[in-house]
C-alpha cells in the first residue's frame, strides 16, 4: 500500500463526508454546504490518498507566522495505525515552520493519541462555544 500525501488539493464535499463519517470524527457532514466552506475557508489542507480514495485529512487555518488552527484530522478505520495521522501532522508542522504554534481540541478518544505525535496539554486554553 502506496500512500500519496498531497497540499494542493481540496477534496470534494462528498469524499470528505465519507472519510468523516466512517472515521467517527464528530463534523456537521449533514449539512454538505457547510463542510464546503469549512474546507474553502481553510489554507493548509494535507490529505493522504490510497490511489483515488481519500484516507485521511488534516485540515487547519493558520497566518503562517504566529498561530495554526489544526481543525480537523482524521484517517479512514481501514488504515488506521499505520502512521498516516502522525504524518499528517508532520507535513503540517513541516508547512508552517518552527515560528507557528499548532492548537487543536481534541475529541475524548484522542486525549491520548496527541502527546504521542509531539502535542504537549495545556490547560490555559479557552472557548466560546458555538451554537448552532
Ligand atoms: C486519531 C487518529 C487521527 C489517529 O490516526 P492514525 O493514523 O490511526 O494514528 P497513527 O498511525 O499516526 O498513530 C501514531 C501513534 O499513536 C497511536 N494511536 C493511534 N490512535 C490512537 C488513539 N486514539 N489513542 C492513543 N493512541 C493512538 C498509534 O498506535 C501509534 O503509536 P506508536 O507510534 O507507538 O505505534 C485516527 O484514529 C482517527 O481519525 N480517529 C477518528 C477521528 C478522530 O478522533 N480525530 C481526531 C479529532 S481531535
Amino acid at each position: 500500500m502506496e500512500i500519496i500525501y498531497k497540499f494542493d488539493i481540496v477534496p470534494t464535499p462528498d469524499q470528505i463526508v465519507k472519510l468523516y463519517n466512517e472515521s467517527g470524527l464528530p463534523r456537521p457532514t449533514a449539512d454538505k454546504d457547510r463542510i464546503k466552506i469549512m474546507f474553502e475557508n481553510s489554507n493548509l489542507i494535507v490529505t493522504a490518498w490510497d490511489n483515488s480514495t481519500l484516507v485521511g485529512v488534516a485540515r487547519s487555518i493558520t497566518d503562517w507566522a504566529w498561530s495554526c488552527y489544526l481543525a480537523d484530522l482524521a484517517v479512514d478505520p481501514n488504515y488506521k495505525k499505520s502512521g498516516i495521522g502522525k504524518k499528517l501532522i508532520d507535513f503540517t508542522r513541516e508547512k508552517v515552520g518552527e515560528q507557528v504554534m499548532i492548537l487543536l481540541l481534541s475529541v475524548p478518544t484522542a486525549m491520548e493519541y496527541y502527546p504521542k505525535v509531539g502535542f504537549t496539554k495545556e490547560d490555559r486554553a479557552f472557548a466560546i462555544f458555538r451554537t448552532s
